[in-house]
């Protein structure tokens, strides 16, 4: 019986940083609203033809040089996206094919914010059961090309940044203590409407899955019920650390440090102050980067590391909250 052990992290952000006094130019909106309502400040938007893949790779490659381990020993890739290069096939394959890496399995998961969680645990399935020793995760999104960037959008298109972070998780033995602890998922499909992007998509009625009308309506663009998103995501994000905790008979006390999903920093100061979470056990990134989905746990993971917040040893919990509903915890000893 093996482990999961985190044995490199890295990340990438395109260059061009759009502060909210860019956003102001282009829509009807404030620097000062979006910080009150969010914390975000400024964000990463790919420019020209930068795509999905192009970020994870620097990312995975980044990992790979923090890791113990050389590309050549990477078993499989699991891609968390929401935003794919492209409808089919899966970013994982593109990046297999620009990392060189022969004919290992790739493998595409789409579950929104709560994508890096999900596949954390998947990752760890895989090596627990002994299959594979090395697999490369990534999380990684270019949501800038999707979104509304005029005033019909504003309430989604300040939220959301590009960005990608890889992790490279290796079997360890089962007495190593730093190793992933547990994992606990969920979703919620009731409310798969609340936060969605209906097409290009085969459940429209239409009989063509992209037509003008779909696009004079913004179908094509993502759509936010933000209050009920709040509301739940607080809720569930708060439920994934006692999970955590009562799975692993560990008191809030016991844990070093907070990576929450980054959407909103008001929903993760109502989180830490609903669970009694000194403000200095939390690491945020919205500031920054805005809500970059899948990406944003390893980019906080990886800037943790840098300011030296993140130390070996220290144990983490993490949780996250998305689109689908998906809600999902997880903790390990880094
Ligand atoms: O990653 C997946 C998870 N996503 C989330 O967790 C997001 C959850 N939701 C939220 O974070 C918040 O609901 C938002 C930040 C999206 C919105 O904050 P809010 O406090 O719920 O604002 P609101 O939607 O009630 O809008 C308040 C006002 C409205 O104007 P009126 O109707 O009061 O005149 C909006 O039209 O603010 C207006 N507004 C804006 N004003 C300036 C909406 N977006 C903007 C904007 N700039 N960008």
């Amino acid at each position: 019986m093996f482990r999961t052990k985190i044995n490199g992290i890295g990340r990438h952000l395109p260059d061009n940083i759009v502060t909210n006094y860019d956003l102001e130019k282009i829509m009807d909106t404030t620097h000062d609203w979006i910080v009150q309502r969010t914390g975000i400040e400024q964000r990463h938007w790919v420019k020209n033809r930068e795509g999905t893949s192009d970020l994870a790779v620097i990312a995975a490659k980044q990992a790979i040089e923090n890791s113990s381990i050389e590309a050549k020993d990477i078993d499989m890739i699991i891609f968390a996206t929401i935003t794919p290069d492209y409808f089919f096939p899966g970013s994982g394959c593109l990046l297999q094919e620009k990392l060189g890496l022969d004919t290992i399995p790739a493998m595409d998961i789409k579950q929104q914010c709560t994508g890096f969680v999900y596949g954390m645990a998947t990752a760890d399935q895989f090596i627990r059961s002994g299959m594979y020793k090395n697999i490369l995760l990534i999380g990684a999104e270019v949501h800038s090309k999707a979104l509304d960037k005029t005033t019909r959008g504003r309430d989604i298109s300040v939220l959301f940044g590009d960005g990608a972070g890889a992790m490279i998780l290796s079997a360890t033995n089962k007495d190593d203590p730093t190793c992933i602890l547990s994992s606990h998922l969920h979703s919620e499909g009731k409310f798969a409407k609340e936060l969605w992007t209906e097409a290009p998509g085969m459940g429209m009625d239409d009989e063509e899955f992209m037509s003008y009308d779909i696009l004079e309506q913004g179908k094509h663009r993502p759509y936010m019920n933000g209050k009920r998103v709040y509301v739940h995501a607080i809720k569930r994000m708060c439920e994934g650390i006692i999970e955590s905790l009562e799975f692993n008979k560990l008191k809030l006390e016991d844990i070093d440090l907070f990576f929450f999903h980054q959407a909103n920093l008001r929903i993760n100061t109502a989180v830490a102050e609903k669970l009694n979470i000194p403000e200095e056990k939390v690491f945020n990134t919205i500031q920054k980067y805005g809500n970059t989905t899948a990406a944003t746990i390893p980019i906080g993971m990886h800037d943790a590391i840098e300011a030296g917040v993140l130390k070996p040893g220290m144990l983490v919990a993490t949780s996250a909250f998305g689109s689908g509903f998906t809600w999902g915890s997880s903790l390990f000893r880094y």
